[in-house]
């Protein structure tokens, strides 16, 4: 159903002979039909893609100047909008409280993805690839592998203070931890991301608690987990933590030589996780490793989900720049009983997408 301005983009016979049906964008045609209202009732759901900033205003307040407009008002299926425009617009204060009114209202206004625009412009406000506009439309009609289930994830690193203004910390980035989030909400699973020091959006669609220590994050694990189906451990989560958080900030003496820091273990989330599992729920870890080989960075991954008890271990060479706040990775998913499942090599993505299969298979096993 494409508006006026869409037919200057591509043409009615365009349309017409790519969907075997004949295009209409007014509500004067085939009004014997009263294609205003029943195609709304019809559909099963609307899918607007991409959705200007003049469609997001016009559904926003209403408008019914032309079919989809119209459509839109008389719909009683689920809606969903994917807006496309230039960053300026997309974050303009008026296209924003749009979004906010239309999601008020239900209809699901999906995040535009980040990259290259129209002109030589890049940056949020780009149309997201046909796969992932899919995945929505498939999760939005409870369609998706992870329907109806509750899925936590844990992603970035937690720091470990050591007086107020100092701590320990670690490289991860939150990157595929976020990324496992957004795809298990998209193959239609009610997703909680537990969030270490993360420095990127939050998907859209995932519930969020920070968790900035490990102590915080065994705390939030604890409380998320406890009606979970899925449990994914992809924080880096610090082994120690000073032994005590100085009250105020280490101060340097000339010619002394600094006080020695002191650590002591923290919890193994993961193995308590594991310890207090649910019937049924599947849990997951992550080994980031440092290995000098394929087959070193095995062993250590076949000990590590034998030592943790979990049900699917994600492992990964760390080492040389290759993962650490990049978008790609390199990784084995390995079973309880430490047989490779999958050896993925591509976006943190299609590592998400593939584990979550993994896990998938396991829940309808159970
Ligand atoms: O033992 P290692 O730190 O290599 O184990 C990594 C896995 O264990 C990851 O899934 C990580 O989230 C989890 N972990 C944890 N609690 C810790 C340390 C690691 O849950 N204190």
């Amino acid at each position: 159903m494409p508006t006026e301005s869409a037919l200057k983009f591509v043409g009615a016979p365009t349309w017409e002979a790519l969907s075997g049906h004949p295009v209409h964008t007014g509500v004067w045609d085939d009004v014997n039909q009263v294609p205003h209202v029943s195609l709304g009732r019809w559909a099963d759901l609307v899918v607007v893609a991409p959705a200007t900033a003049n469609l997001l205003a016009r559904a926003a307040v209403g408008l019914a100047d032309d079919l989809l407009t119209n459509t839109l008002l008389t719909a009683t299926c689920p809606v969903l909008l994917a807006p496309a425009m230039h960053t300026e617009m997309w974050l303009h204060p008026a296209t924003q409280a749009n979004v906010a009114t239309l999601r008020s209202r239900g209809i699901e206004v999906i995040e535009p993805a980040v990259g290259r625009l129209t002109g030589a412009d890049s940056g949020p406000g780009r149309l997201p690839e046909p796969e992932d506009l899919f995945a929505r439309v498939l999760a939005v009609l409870a369609a998706g592998p992870l329907a109806g289930r509750r899925v936590i994830v844990s992603a970035g690193g937690t720091r470990e203070p050591l007086d107020p203004v100092r701590y320990l910390g670690n490289r991860s980035s939150g990157r595929q931890g976020y990324a496992i989030a957004e795809v298990a909400a998209d193959m239609g699973a009610d997703v909680t991301v537990v969030s270490a020091h993360v420095g990127i959006p939050v998907p859209h669609g995932v519930d969020v608690v920070e968790a900035g220590t490990a102590a915080d994050m065994l705390d939030a694990m604890h409380t998320a987990s406890a009606d979970a189906d899925v449990v994914i451990m992809t924080a880096a989560v610090a082994d120690f933590r000073p032994d005590a958080v100085r009250e105020s900030k280490i101060k340097k003496v000339d010619g002394a030589d600094p006080e020695p820091i002191t650590l002591v273990r923290n919890p193994d989330i993961l193995v308590e996780l594991v310890g207090r599992r649910r019937p049924g729920q599947v849990i997951v870890g992550f080994a980031a490793e440092t290995a000098p080989d394929e087959g070193a960075l095995l062993e250590l991954a076949r000990d590590k989900v034998a030592r943790k008890g979990c049900d699917l271990l994600v492992a990964n060479d760390v080492g040389g720049e290759r993962v650490f706040g990049r978008d790609t990775t390199r990784a084995l998913i390995l079973d309880g009983s430490g047989t490779v499942l999958a050896d993925v090599a591509g976006t943190k993505v299609d590592l998400a997408r593939r584990l979550l299969e993994a896990v998938a298979d396991r829940l309808d096993d159970r």
